[in-house]
């Protein structure tokens, strides 16, 4: 592991306590020997007594247990069959079999995506999608330790979100099947008038600072507004200009 910058908390919904995570409910979570990489801290101002906030890149799932530690706001992890998954998903928006699905179905369900796929779909990719649903769907079903999980899955021509924003969930999965990857702002880097501006469409981000955007295949997890009261949520938009995407999203249901 490397470890970089200030020192983790816990929250009161899960702790570490060596190798693995157990969350409040006593479901377990997969084992992670805490490989997670620490590749950014800002060190941007603290209006409003906002707290320096970290995103955490790892190469395992356990790693996602990260997203309780109350300084960090994404974590993203690098998946085994990224880059097949991405080739056969391009090949899936030229086909145009996908505009726009979304279901809501049981976490631990791993034939649940087959009957909401469309059984036209191309079956290398079909399969690789149920693969890829069902896996992500079960890992965010033990880590939020909900029964529910809401899917959504888009073939994206246009920015869907145009504006940066940030969604009142407690947390959003977004996987950037193929194209570029959605977009997103360091919460301490937020220019917060410039967010509040409904008149403005200039990014809300503090001068000699970076947009950020999620890598093609990982799996990244945002905090939304909804997950506590001492965090806004992840300020992030679609990419513009930049073709056609295919885009994954789960949301835990309550
Ligand atoms: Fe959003």
């Amino acid at each position: 592991m490397v470890h970089r910058g200030a020192p983790c908390e816990s929250s009161s919904r899960a702790s570490y306590s060596g190798p693995g995570y157990r969350a409040s409910s006593g479901c377990a979570f997969p084992s992670s020997r805490y490989r997670y990489v620490i590749t950014y801290q800002s060190c941007g101002s603290s209006r409003r007594g906002r707290r320096l906030m970290r995103q955490v890149i790892g190469d395992q799932l356990g790693d996602f247990a990260a997203i309780y530690d109350e300084d960090v706001e994404v974590v993203s992890v690098t998946r085994p069959q990224a880059r097949t998954c991405e080739a056969l998903a391009e090949r899936l928006v030229r086909s145009r079999q996908v505009p726009q699905l979304r279901w809501v179905q049981s976490a631990d369900d791993p034939v649940a995506p087959a009957s909401e796929l469309p059984s036209t779909i191309d079956a290398d990719v079909r399969s690789a999608l149920l693969d890829q649903i069902a896996e992500a769907s079960e890992m965010l079903g033990e880590l939020m330790d909900c029964e529910r999980v809401g899917v959504r899955l888009e073939t994206l021509s246009a920015p869907m979100c145009p504006r940066f924003h940030a969604d009142h969930v407690p947390c959003r999965m977004l996987i950037t099947l193929s194209g570029v990857g959605t977009e997103w702002i360091p919460n301490s880097d937020v220019d917060w008038a410039v967010f509040a501006d409904r008149g403005t469409t200039a990014p809300p981000i503090q001068a000699n600072r970076q947009i950020q955007r999620f890598t093609t295949g990982h799996w990244s997890l945002l905090k939304g507004g909804a997950w506590n009261d001492g965090f806004d949520g992840v300020v992030h938009r679609s990419p513009h200009g930049v073709g056609e995407r295919l885009l994954l999203s789960l949301d835990p249901v309550y």
